[in-house]
């Protein structure tokens, strides 16, 4: 099971927004094929080990029948981009299956179990789950809570300010924590941000990295019309939100595939999801630098983030800047 989790993390950045499964069917204690959710789109993790065992027939085992089959994630029991695992399980012969973990889309959750169990397969489930959740740490989250996990990433002065009024842009943090935000980019499935940094900055926002990726989908908040020459709308469609009502918003994503959004916005949206208590994660790339009585400030509260409730996690120095990660 660990090396089904283990390895199935490979596939992180490409099997988003969809969880990454592991699976290994094995004859006692030799390992016949693995598979795993390589692509959002393509074959189950279940699928692709059991495909690559067939090779192995008359070689290795005889039939199906002999085989025990390890999956991180309950198979699935909707018949989907790819039909269901459960019942190619069962049709393969397979009779015993050992879960990491349930399921937590109620689509799912205990009927792909029900369907192997209905079928005279046996199932030992909840191996490791805790592992297998703090993997797909959003992808569980988004189910438990019913909507996106939501991290707000910005970058602060010395001094705890944004930037500068009435400047196109304000450079606060260096070269290497510019290229960190790039990977921070690239763990979220969308990013989310709002009008006047659109119309400041022009930022593109998307994840430049040197490995393949689904890269995120792009959320604008706005009441403004913008064109479709700004930076913004290249790589992915743009979800394009008129309302203010935040909570609105962050819930109409439970419907879509979206596990987490990554929140870069400036002192007034960053604010706003503050006060509705919409932050799950907030990531601050604190830097040497003083911007003086002339900069923004980031938070309208003294003491936002202890008021609010968020502990240090983690701190790192990154060149000249430091990197603190909140939670709640
Ligand atoms: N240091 C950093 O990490 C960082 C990151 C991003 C941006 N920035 C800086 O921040 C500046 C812009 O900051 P800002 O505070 O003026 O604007 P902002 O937070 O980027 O955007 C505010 C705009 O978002 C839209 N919006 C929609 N719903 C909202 C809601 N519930 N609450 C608040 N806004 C909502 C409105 O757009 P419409 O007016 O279009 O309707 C509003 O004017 C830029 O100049 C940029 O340089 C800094």
């Amino acid at each position: 099971m660990l090396l089904a989790i283990n390895d199935a993390d490979k596939y992180k950045y490409t099997a988003k927004p969809n969880p990454v499964v592991g699976a290994i069917l094995l004859k006692e204690e030799s390992i016949i094929s693995s598979g795993y959710h390589e692509q959002y789109g393509c074959n189950h993790a279940e699928i692709n080990a059991i495909e690559n065992a067939k090779k192995n027939i008359g070689k290795m085992f005889k039939d199906f029948s002999e085989l025990t089959l390890i999956c991180s994630l309950e198979p699935c029991s909707h018949v989907g981009k790819t039909g269901s695992c459960a019942h190619k399980i069962v049709e393969s012969g397979i009779k015993n299956v050992i879960v990491g973990s349930i399921d937590p889309n109620p689509k799912v959750s205990g009927k792909g179990i029900k369907i192997l169990k209905d079928n005279d397969v046996n199932v030992t489930s909840g191996i490791l789950d805790e592992l297998v959740e703090q993997q797909n740490k959003s992808f569980f989250f988004k189910h438990r809570n019913k909507r996106p996990y939501i991290t707000v990433k910005i970058a602060s002065s010395k001094d705890g300010k944004s930037h500068y009024p009435n400047i196109s842009q304000t450079v606060i943090t260096c070269k290497e924590s510019k290229k960190d935000v790039q990977i921070v980019r690239a763990n979220h499935d969308a990013i989310l941000t709002g009008g006047n940094t659109l119309r400041n900055d022009n930022p593109r926002m998307n994840a430049r990295v040197h490995f393949s990726l689904n890269q995120p989908k792009k959320i604008l908040l706005t009441n403004k019309s913008f064109d479709s020459t700004y930076n913004f709308f290249k790589d992915n469609h743009v979800d394009i939100h008129k309302t203010k009502n935040l909570d609105k918003i962050i819930k109409s994503y439970y419907r879509d595939e979206i596990t987490s959004i990554l929140v870069e916005a400036g002192p007034k949206l960053v604010n706003s999801f503050l006060k509705a208590n919409l932050i799950d994660e907030l990531i601050v790339y604190r830097s040497n630098i003083e911007l003086g009585s002339d900069g923004v400030d980031w938070f309208e509260d003294n003491n936002a983030i202890e008021k609010y409730d968020f502990k240090l996690e983690s701190s790192c120095r990154i060149d000249n800047d430091i990197k603190e990660i909140y939670k709640k």
